[in-house]
């Protein structure tokens, strides 16, 4: 039995994502609308401050499975023969021993289903969350995207259609909320725990340095960190929520800074945030914010959709499939895989 005794009109897609540590399943609906989205965030890393590759394989193994079983129930899919269009997987970049999972589990399906996988690039992922929201984008679009391992400013003239501007030249943003987490001995990941502290805080309390105010596009985080690890330990007597809200401040006004920079010069007719940072509350208010104030459209996807999730590889997926079609079953796990730039 053939692929084309299948139904492919309904466009549905499974998305799978295991790149770090969220064993992430979605069915989405042509490429915009989720009809489901599981996340199960895997809780062994946190007493280690920071992501186990090996544990998070194992992780993975363990709850893969389930986790597709869940996205499949909820959006009303049978798991012995689903309408499906194409299996979206993410291939990269990403943690070796965590992508294999994924690409195995789509490999699989593929061949118990008749169905086409079709890899997709983690950070093209993150990109398209915004078509998951319900107002469309106006391109040419100057997205942040800010998760754990990436800090860019990236150029999208359309989808496919990138140019990245900007990138860090050190510590990711999430990696620095992470790190200065772990320093004032609060838990992992590093991000929400400084978010609630800083809740309490008073954000003009330290003056922390805002680097590389050089008119790039590029950030440097591991220079505030040092800063906020060295005011804390010579000034014992400062709340922690006080240091959390400057240290969330200093990061939130460069990251705004530049994206605004961007996309002046760069003439684009939005900025959309994408990424794990991209869930922060400060971030997603001062950029909307200020966009406002210079008559740029905004795009801000759900906190879910920023954080890594299945339903943005499906809807990246569906993209690619529908432009260069599906990937062949030789597909691999590509750890250091690039966000491919095509302008
Ligand atoms: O995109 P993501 O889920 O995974 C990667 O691809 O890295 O991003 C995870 C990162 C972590 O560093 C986490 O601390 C950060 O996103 N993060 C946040 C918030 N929620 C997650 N950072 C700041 N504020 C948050 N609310
Ligand atoms: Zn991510």
């Amino acid at each position: 039995m053939g692929m084309s005794s299948y139904d492919v009109a309904n466009g549905l897609i499974l998305g799978i994502e295991t790149s770090c540590d969220e064993t992430a399943v979605a069915v989405v609906r042509n490429g915009t609308t989720a009809l489901s989205s599981v996340i199960h965030s895997q809780q062994v890393h946190s007493r280690f401050g920071g992501v186990v590759p090996e544990l998070a394989g194992r992780e993975h193994e363990r709850r893969i499975l389930t986790v597709i079983k869940s996205a499949m129930a909820d959006a009303g899919l049978e798991m012995s023969k689903p309408k499906l269009e194409a299996i979206a997987v993410t291939m990269g970049p990403g943690l070796a021993g965590a992508l294999m999972i994924g690409v195995a589990a789509a490999k699989a399906l593929s061949l118990a289903w008749s169905v086409p996988i079709v890899g997709v690039n983690h950070l093209e992922g993150h990109l398209f969350a915004v078509r998951l929201e319900r107002d469309p984008i106006t391109y040419p679009v100057v997205m942040l995207l800010v998760s754990g391992g990436h800090t860019m400013i990236v150029f999208v003239q359309e989808p496919g259609k990138y140019r990245i501007v900007g990138n860090s030249l050190d510590d990711a943003a999430g990696e620095a909320f992470d790190k200065v987490a772990r320093f004032l001995g609060l838990g992992y990941p590093g991000g929400p725990e400084i978010e609630r502290e800083a809740e309490f805080g008073d954000p003009a309390s330290v003056r922390f340095p805002r680097a590389l105010r050089d008119g790039s596009y590029n950030f440097s985080f591991s220079g505030l960190k040092t800063a906020v690890v060295t005011y804390a330990k010579r000034n014992p007597e400062v709340e922690v929520a006080d240091i959390s809200a400057s240290f969330q401040e200093a990061v939130v006004d460069i990251l705004v800074e530049k994206t605004l920079n961007a996309a002046k010069e760069l003439g684009a007719a939005s900025v959309a945030l994408a990424g794990g940072v991209g869930a922060n509350t400060k971030l997603r208010t001062v950029l909307t914010e200020r966009a406002h104030g210079l008559d740029l459209g905004v795009c801000i996807p759900s906190r879910e959709n920023c954080t890594d999730n299945g339903a943005m590889i499906a809807a990246a997926g569906a993209w690619r499939l529908h432009n260069f079609g599906p990937s062949d079953l030789s597909l691999g796990a590509y750890p250091s895989l690039v966000l491919p730039q095509s302008i």
